[in-house]
């Protein structure tokens, strides 16, 4: 750790680089509450081509667009500032160690340590799952509303995760210093996350990538109990002697509210054969492809679908939706949370915010998500978890590497 940064002189001015999947990103936040800038170089039409992210692709997309995403980054801080920032001016550098593609987070942690050591600033290690919790709690704060009650339940739901934590702030270890948070993992998928199954499900009706959007905008005209999708009991198995199971480590004691999303999938699949869908999910993929202006926002889209197959994706979502509200308002309920906090790619999810907010309001519990910009991968979040690191004087050893498996909290 380097004995570097001086909070009593700064600005509070944190720059967050996040390069975990397929977004290069730089943030500038202020003080853990004002994004300043927040500048995402989406590679999702890169991967599009290919119905999912492509590791070696995205590497070296990183690597081209880290330089430039991180100089506009700067440049637009400035202007929002109202006077030109420099690099002088950052206080610390943050940057995603994990979780993530091994060689995607080797791009975004070797050019913060550059950068880090070039200015002689402090170097902060972010956790991505942290950093969707703090884009939450960032835009909270940036509303100039009364801090969340602790603890607060988290749900994390995107393309690579749905993750449950209880999560609460701990006193400042020194007189001095900040109060650091720390997080309980009390839920996790056991298989698929939700959006990777609203990304399968979506590719299997031949519909784009991302499919959330797509799914999101579509299950609007259908009729969400039309198909009667369940979810079953989740059966995890100890780990057998002497095997390590990486989807599975060791428990606390304790009650946990795990999610399973690779059963709906399979569903999905079996409904499209004994109903005979295939030929019209062709049809439906030639058209895409054939005019690249279709996007989830478009006008006529319920036109590219059938009934049932509107049906479909409205059953799926209902159901989908459901599940990751009964183990939220159960996890919640058992642990005590006192707030609610959703975050991750999914929170973009129409339905999900309705049926979430509407149940916080009947139990009286606050529940917050982030802007639609916050909810999927960006550095302001990293940026802003990495405030109260900061203020704590947490930085990161000179040999910090990426951890694609990064964990948060006690598991
Ligand atoms: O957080 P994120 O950008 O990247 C990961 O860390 O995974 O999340 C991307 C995921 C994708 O699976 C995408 O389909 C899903 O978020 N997503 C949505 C919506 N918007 C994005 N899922 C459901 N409804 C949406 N509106
Ligand atoms: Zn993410």
């Amino acid at each position: 750790m380097r004995e570097t940064g001086r909070p009593g002189l700064s600005q509070g001015l944190i720059l967050g680089i996040e390069t975990s999947c397929d977004e290069t990103a730089a943030a500038v936040v202020r003080s853990g509450t004002t994004a300043l800038s927040n500048v995402v170089a989406s590679q999702m039409a890169l991967h599009a081509n290919y119905g999912g992210v492509v590791p070696e692709l995205a590497s070296r997309e990183h690597l081209r667009n880290i330089v430039p995403v991180v100089r506009e980054a700067i440049s637009r801080a400035g202007t929002a500032a109202g006077h030109p920032i420099t690099f002088a001016d950052l206080d610390a550098i943050a940057v995603t160690q994990g979780p993530g593609l091994a060689g995607a987070l080797l791009v975004g942690i070797t050019y913060a340590k550059a950068l880090a050591y070039g200015l002689d600033k402090p170097l902060i290690a972010v956790n991505h799952l942290e950093g969707h919790i703090h884009a939450v709690l960032m835009e909270a704060r940036q509303r100039a509303e009364t801090p969340m009650p602790l603890p607060l339940l988290a749900l994390v739901v995107s393309g690579g995760h749905t993750h449950l934590y209880l999560a609460t702030q701990v006193e400042a270890q020194q007189q001095g210093t900040a109060a650091a948070w720390t997080y309980r993992n009390v839920g996790r998928t056991v298989d698929d996350a939700a959006g990777e199954a609203y990304d399968k499900v979506a590719k299997l009706l031949g519909l784009g990538y991302p499919g959330g959007p797509w799914i999101d905008s579509l299950a609007t005209h259908g009729n969400p109990r039309a198909v009667p999708f369940t979810f079953g009991h989740i059966h995890t198995r100890p780990p057998r002697e002497g095997v390590t199971n990486k989807k599975a480590p060791t428990r606390t004691e304790g009650p946990h509210f795990d999610f399973s999303f690779s059963g709906i999938k399979t569903a999905v699949l079996r409904y499209v054969e004994t109903h005979h869908m295939r030929e019209s999910i062709a049809a439906r993929r030639a058209t895409l492809a054939a005019d690249p202006a279709l996007t989830p926002k478009s006008g006529d889209l319920a036109s590219l679908c059938d009934t049932q197959t509107l049906d479909l994706i409205a059953s799926f979502q209902y159901a989908v939706v459901g599940n990751l509200q009964r183990q939220t308002f159960a996890a919640a309920e058992a642990f005590g949370a006192r707030a609610i906090v959703v975050s991750g790619g999914v929170a973009a999810n129409s339905e999900l915010r309705r049926r979430l907010q509407a149940e916080a309001a009947r139990r009286n519990l606050p529940i917050a998500f982030p802007s639609l910009a916050l909810s999927t991968d960006n550095a302001a979040m990293i940026a802003a978890a990495g405030w109260p690191k900061f203020l704590a004087r947490d930085f990161a050893a000179e040999d910090l590497g990426a951890t694609p498996q990064l964990r948060l909290g006690q598991p």
